[in-house]
């Protein structure tokens, strides 16, 4: 696919239904009692494995709309043994494998290529000190969890902070027996306790950790999906980035655990407001506007790095239009995602021309106030990278040719279509 440069991007959009929170409706209304009415679900290749996954479980899902589920809830402990094909999603199968720890028999959890070659014993050991019986095939996807009726509570601290791995030990804890605890040394996103507080759970949260209490019966009754800040997150910085553009976002999750691109964007120099805050649930929204300014470059930190963990790729292409030396440090993690992403983008964004380099961590990125030459940049089947260079493309003087575009359906199938939508040529 060829995205040729606009000369801005304008308009009111919406975007479609958090994944995170997506996968999590299905998944925690599937172990709840009675029904579990979804709306605004955000469909798309990885919450549709979730919820093939769950029925492959036994969970009846009826298909309302394509934004819209109701979930027949099996109860806690209710799930059919069998096996599951996660595909792309990390977020289903560590989350998948929480939930199973607890269940009566055996499950089997696959993924494809790239979700194979992601690291799994971080799930699989703190559940195994749950007295959890998980295997991984070194360290990796397949997964065999022989579920237990005997898991005990735990005080965790996982060593990465990762909201997959905090959620997996708690839908693990409501199965346990006694209080289990994750100890956090930098917050990751709480969708997950959010929505088992709303289920009815006892959670304890102080700034630094969260407790889970086991838990006799669930029931969410309905959810109200807010829009995907990652999915926005390419319009936003198209904004900023273009000239004379002008967008805003409606009903948009504004999770502060989610959201610091807001604040990067805002002291890079871009113009942002927010308003029509309100809840969906439990969860932030609000209307996000932005415009261009002159970008200065800035520094990303490891304890920033959770609250835009999805968006740092993004960042690096803010830091090659910014005035000044951008730096973006303990973002190891980026390593393991979908694909290398520290390498992907080095790579990606050098082909355009821009002045990166890879860290171990993150990348140096030496900006020039103009617009990049543009070029070819692979996606690497990762949808992320394939955004990344649809933006680049917009925001270069020759445009980008993406190879393998299709790809940014595992999150977001409409994405080009909407950025057309927005686009002045
Ligand atoms: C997610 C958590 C993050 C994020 C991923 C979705 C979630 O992963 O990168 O896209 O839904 O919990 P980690 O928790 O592994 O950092």
């Amino acid at each position: 696919m060829r995205i040729e440069p606009a000369t801005a991007v304008v308009g009111h959009v919406a975007v479609p239904g958090d994944k995170s929170i997506s996968h999590r409706a299905v998944l925690i209304g599937s172990i709840c009692e009675g029904e579990t009415r979804v709306t605004g679900f955000g469909r798309s290749g990885d919450t549709q494995a979730t919820v093939d996954g769950m029925r492959a479980l036994g969970v009846e899902i009826e298909d309302v709309a394509d934004d819209e589920l109701v979930v027949h809830g099996v109860g806690l402990r209710g799930l059919r043994a069998g096996a599951v094909d996660c595909a792309n999603s990390g977020t289903l199968m560590r989350l998948l494998t929480g939930i199973a720890a607890g269940q009566e028999g055996g499950f089997t959890l696959t993924g494809d290529e790239s979700l194979s070659g992601r690291p799994m014993e971080r799930i699989a050991e703190p559940l195994r000190r749950m007295g959890a019986d998980v295997e991984t095939t070194d360290g990796h996807a397949p997964l065999v969890i022989r579920g237990s009726g005997a898991l005990r509570g735990a005080e965790l601290a996982p060593e990465v902070p990762s909201a997959q791995v905090k959620s997996a030990i708690l839908l693990a804890g409501l199965n346990a027996a006694g209080a289990t605890t994750v100890i956090e040394s930098v917050s990751t996103r709480d969708h997950t306790e959010l929505m088992l507080q709303a289920a009815g759970a006892k959670i304890r949260r102080t700034a630094k950790s969260v407790t889970v209490e086991p838990a006799g019966a669930l029931r969410l009754g309905e959810v109200v999906v807010p829009g995907d800040f990652s999915s926005a997150a390419p319009l936003l910085v198209a904004a900023a980035l273009i000239p004379g553009s002008d967008i805003t976002i409606h009903h948009l999750g504004v999770n502060p655990r989610r959201a610091g691109l807001l604040d990067v964007l805002e002291r890079m120099g871009a113009r942002i407001s927010v308003f029509n805050r309100d809840r969906v649930g439990r969860e932030p929204v609000a209307s996000v506007q932005v415009q261009p300014g002159e970008l200065i470059a800035t520094e990303i930190t490891a304890e920033e790095v959770p609250s835009l963990v999805d968006e740092l790729l993004l960042v690096a292409l803010l830091g090659s239009h910014a005035r000044g030396e951008t730096v973006v440090r303990g973002a190891r993690e980026l390593r393991v995602k979908e694909t290398d992403r520290i390498e992907a983008v080095n790579d990606g964004l050098r082909a355009l021309d821009a002045r990166i380099q890879s860290r171990e961590d993150g990348w140096t990125i030496t900006g020039v106030p103009i617009r990049l030459r543009g070029g070819r940049m692979d996606a690497r089947g990762d949808h992320r990278i394939a955004m990344l260079a649809a933006v680049a493309g917009l925001a270069s003087r020759e445009g980008v040719e993406i190879e393998g575009a299709d790809t940014a359906a595992i999150s977001f199938p409409g994405f080009y279509d909407l950025l057309e939508s927005v686009t002045r040529r």
